[in-house]
């Protein structure tokens, strides 16, 4: 038996502004995006901007529903229109930011679990790492090289 540690490596900026500045106009286009958020149940509006290998930027916002669990994360929004309209063009870099309406959203906000496997997978059919960018309301800004830095022990489809 024995034990393994797991360790991950993030980038931290102290606000927007600290950001390349291209950067910072992906999370501007995610800030509008998140100002189109369909949120009346949790008040929790998250925006997503993608950038893509063609230079195309795709948004995404939550949408929510009535039925709960049939109500869909920016991430995935995005990601998901992405994959359908743009099938065979890589994704560099995603931009995202939330902010709840009952606070100020200061603390970056990462993809939940789901969003990150929904990541994941266009990361490995794209053999090429995924740069996500996450931010709250104001604040901080937390990079990740890669969605697999956010998602030890993934589960891809080479076992299946
Ligand atoms: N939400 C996202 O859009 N992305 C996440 O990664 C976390 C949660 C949305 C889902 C729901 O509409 C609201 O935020 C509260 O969970």
């Amino acid at each position: 038996m024995k034990e393994v540690k797991l360790e991950t490596t993030l980038t931290v900026y102290e606000d927007i502004h600290e950001l390349p500045k291209d950067i910072q106009q992906l999370m501007e286009k995610s800030v509008e995006a998140r100002k189109k958020a369909y949120a009346p149940y949790s008040n929790f509006h998250v925006g997503t901007a993608i950038l893509l290998e063609n230079g195309e930027i795709v948004t995404g916002s939550n949408q929510e529903n009535a039925s709960y669990p049939s109500g869909l994360c920016a991430e995935r929004t995005a990601i998901y229109y992405a994959g359908a309209q743009y099938p065979n063009v890589k994704i560099l870099r995603m931009a995202l930011t939330a902010a709840s309406q009952n606070q100020v959203t200061k603390k970056p906000i990462p993809p939940c679990g789901a969003c990150r496997q929904a990541i994941a997978e266009y990361e490995t059919k794209q053999d090429q790492p995924i740069e996500i960018y996450f931010m709250g309301a104001e604040g901080k800004v937390v990079k990740s090289y890669s969605l697999a830095n956010l998602l030890p022990l993934i589960f891809e489809s080479s076992v299946l």
